[in-house]
């Protein structure tokens, strides 16, 4: 079972699978060859089984709570790239996290409000950011015997480099 601290208390409603075509929009731009993918935020594993089948090797960290994880093993021929759709009730203190760990190739799923906050406001602020809006953003029920999917108000990659 994960341990999570207290100030970074995840709600019941955090998990979300993310859509393997959401996934895709960045995939695409990376190669199996060069990049290896950290996927901290598991949740059922659906992200990390279709990054894998996209012949991607994936890491899923030293620990099931991201925040006692610390950075994976550099692997000398691969770029670490962060790919995840985070819980987003705790996104704040996961770019803080992040940051403790000086780590910024993070490519995150979040909502468009995230853009107006004035923490994310103070990260654009020190680091290279990018916002690839995603106008019809739905993810897909965390129950896999009922797989509809929940539409959001529109969301965002933010590619933090
Ligand atoms: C939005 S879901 C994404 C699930 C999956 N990665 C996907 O994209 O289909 C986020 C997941 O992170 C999990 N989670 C929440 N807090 C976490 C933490 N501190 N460490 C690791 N996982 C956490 C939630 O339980 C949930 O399953």
């Amino acid at each position: 079972m994960a341990i999570y601290t207290k100030k970074a208390q995840p709600t019941k409603n955090d998990l979300y699978e993310t859509p393997t075509t959401t996934l895709d929009m960045i995939l695409d731009h990376l190669d199996p060859k060069r990049h290896l993918i950290w996927e901290p935020f598991v949740g059922t594993g659906h992200s990390t089984r279709y990054i894998k089948s996209r012949g991607f090797s994936v890491t899923n960290g030293d620990h099931q709570d991201f925040f006692q994880q610390s950075l994976p093993e550099k692997d000398p021929e691969k770029d670490l790239v962060l790919i995840s759709n985070p819980p987003f009730s705790v996104k704040r203190q996961i770019l803080l996290r992040l940051t403790e760990l000086g780590f910024h190739k993070i490519a995150l799923l979040l909502r468009a409000h995230v853009l107006f906050t004035k923490y994310f406001q103070e990260y654009c602020s020190h680091h290279q950011v990018q916002v690839i809006p995603l106008s019809l953003h739905s993810f897909l029920s965390s129950s896999p015997s009922s797989r509809h999917q929940a539409v959001c108000p529109p969301g965002l990659y933010i590619l933090f480099q």
